[in-house]
């Protein structure tokens, strides 16, 4: 049974031919109407930053991070508009790639993609890789899959996380997701950042990516940034916590907002100890690479 009841819920696992054998999950409509075709070709510019990740990782904390690094911490710019016009999700159809295309640099692009399916030109700019632990994504991904309209999830979080395992998510296989970045993490344009490690410490995060973004800032002006960017700030901000999209009918409004929780470990909640041994044999199973960081849960 199909228990996505939203627009986007047909989904398919898309198979990129000659890749590294990647693949990935996806609404049909975006493969049928050559978003990922147009994705491939676009043109990218040494000054672009592409913030990439498994859903519900953390990718809007990165994104409103970056772009105040890449505005020179311009605080009322980043006030003005929507992170979504700010920083374009490059599969979705709004603001969408004609947009994204006429764009002034610096542009900060965000993309759920995994690393074969990028611009082909990715290379020119700089990526940001955000990771969360599995368990917490899969609570998170959860309360979304519901509360967004075009997904509209009506099975219970058990369901959920079944499909979560069996790869039958958008953008899954997790596992495949995280490896297709790691085998990059060599590459000098690429960072990889945990939700962890972000959550625990964020001024020395903020750092790392600005000085990967080649930006020198002072102890204030990264406290600056870390106000911003708590979840308690990003959570009463209405350019960064998606709350217009009750107003454009993208919200199930009985169900958690955007902004959820924000913590480490909610899985705890949601996963009672006999099912987590499962998950945990899951994770064991699929994590066939060392990661070079550890998902402190
Ligand atoms: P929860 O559902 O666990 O609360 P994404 O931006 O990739 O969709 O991820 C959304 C998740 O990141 C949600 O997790 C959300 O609450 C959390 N999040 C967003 N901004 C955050 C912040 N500034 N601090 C901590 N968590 C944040």
């Amino acid at each position: 049974e199909n228990l996505f009841k939203g627009a986007v819920g047909a989904l398919c696992l898309y198979e990129k031919p000659g890749v590294n054998g990647a693949k990935v999950v996806i609404p049909v409509s975006i493969l049928k109407d050559g978003t990922i075709k147009r994705i491939q070709n676009l043109g990218t510019h040494k000054d672009d930053v592409i913030v990439a990740s498994f859903p519900k990782a953390g990718t809007t904390w990165v994104q409103e991070i970056v772009y105040l690094l890449q505005t020179n911490l311009d605080f009322s710019k980043a006030s003005e508009k929507v992170l979504e016009t700010r920083s374009p999700f490059l599969e979705y159809p709004y603001p969408g790639l004609d947009f994204v295309e006429k764009m002034n640099g610096p542009r900060v692009l965000k993309t759920h993609l995994p690393f074969d399916f990028l611009p082909a030109t990715s290379g020119n700019g700089k990526i940001i890789y955000v990771t969360r632990n599995p368990k917490d994504v899969a609570v998170s991904y959860y309360h979304f899959a519901k509360m967004f309209t075009p997904l509209s999830f009506a099975g219970s979080f058990y369901e959920f996380l079944e499909k979560f395992e069996k790869n039958e998510l958008p953008y899954g296989p997790f596992f495949d997701h995280v490896e297709s970045y790691v085998r990059h993490k060599e590459d000098a344009n690429l960072l990889i950042v945990t939700y962890e490690e972000l959550s625990k410490d964020p001024a020395d995060v903020i750092k790392k990516i600005a000085t990967f973004l080649g930006k020198h800032l002072d102890e204030e002006d990264i406290l600056k940034i870390v106000n911003h960017t708590s979840f308690e700030s990003m959570t009463k901000n209405a350019a960064v916590n998606y709350e217009h999209w009750d107003d454009l009918g993208f919200r199930n409004k009985s169900e958690a907002k955007f902004m959820r929780k924000g913590k480490i470990g909610d899985w705890r909640n949601f996963i009672a100890p006999d099912r987590n041994e499962t998950f945990d044999q899951w994770i064991a199973d699929g994590n066939k690479i060392k990661f070079p960081f550890v998902y402190e849960i």
